[in-house]
């Protein structure tokens, strides 16, 4: 399905999960990665609709929803997700949250506390679960993946276990592109079986990349170095 026909999701950011009125978890996801991806939908996509936590990003001339914790942006997305939509989901959301949101500001008392976590919903998860349903038909999913060690291992074990179409590792244990560069490098592994090293380019331009495959599943060939993994 060409990406004119679709609508695109994106997603972009950090969530953040309070633990008090004051305090909260989160990270420092920019959405920089999201907002390139929304920016290169723009003309391209049916229709284009950035779904990001808390940033700090010019406006767009597509919808945006913001959204702050984890549950919000799953709620956002499968709200706005439609047969043959495309979802990429380059956020960052919170995997954990405060058991208990406590209602008044945590004193400072002892030398050491524990904080009871637990588990935020997994988006792409959940979506694979509606899609296994039945719900969603020819929708394309893209995850990211920022790993800091075994990086082809644990890409390729949530490319599976979030039923994707395409992943995009990237190794953050290289610290060349913290969070917030405008450039990255990614390797981008598909459901099918083929692996697409890309160079150290700008975020605008691996947007363009990613959308030239979801429209067209050769497009990254001659792009960047193929391999087959199945085969390594
Ligand atoms: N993701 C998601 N829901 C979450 C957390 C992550 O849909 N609660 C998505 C991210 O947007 C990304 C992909 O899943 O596209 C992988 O995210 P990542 O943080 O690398 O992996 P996790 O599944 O959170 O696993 P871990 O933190 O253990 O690496």
């Amino acid at each position: 399905m060409l990406l004119k026909d679709r609508k695109l999701i994106v997603t972009g950011g950090p969530t953040r999960e309070w633990l008090d009125p004051v305090r909260f978890i989160s990270n420092p996801s920019t959405g920089k990665m999201g907002r390139a991806i929304a920016e290169a939908g723009l003309g391209q996509a049916r229709e284009t609709v950035f779904i990001h936590g808390p940033v700090n990003l010019p406006a767009g001339d597509y919808r945006r929803i913001a959204v702050e914790t984890t549950e919000d942006m799953l709620n956002a997305v499968l709200e706005e997700l439609e047969d043959g939509a495309a979802l990429v989901m380059a956020a960052a959301p919170a995997d954990y949250g405060a058991a208990v949101i406590t209602e008044t500001k945590i004193k400072k008392a002892a030398e050491t506390m524990t904080l009871e976590l637990k588990k935020t919903p997994d988006i792409l998860k959940a979506v694979a679960a509606k899609r296994s349903e039945g719900a969603f038909k020819d929708m394309f999913t893209a995850g990211f993946a920022a790993e800091t060690n075994n990086t082809e291992e644990y890409a390729l074990a949530k490319l599976k276990e979030k039923n994707l179409d395409m992943i995009c590792l990237n190794d953050v244990s290289k610290k060349a592109f913290g969070f917030g560069s405008d450039y990255n490098e990614l390797i981008i592994y598909s459901r099918e079986g083929k692996r697409y090293a890309l160079p150290p380019l700008p975020k605008s331009e691996l947007a363009r990349l990613v959308l030239g495959y979801i429209n067209d599943p050769n497009f990254l060939n001659g792009q960047a170095a193929v391999d087959n993994w199945n085969k390594l």
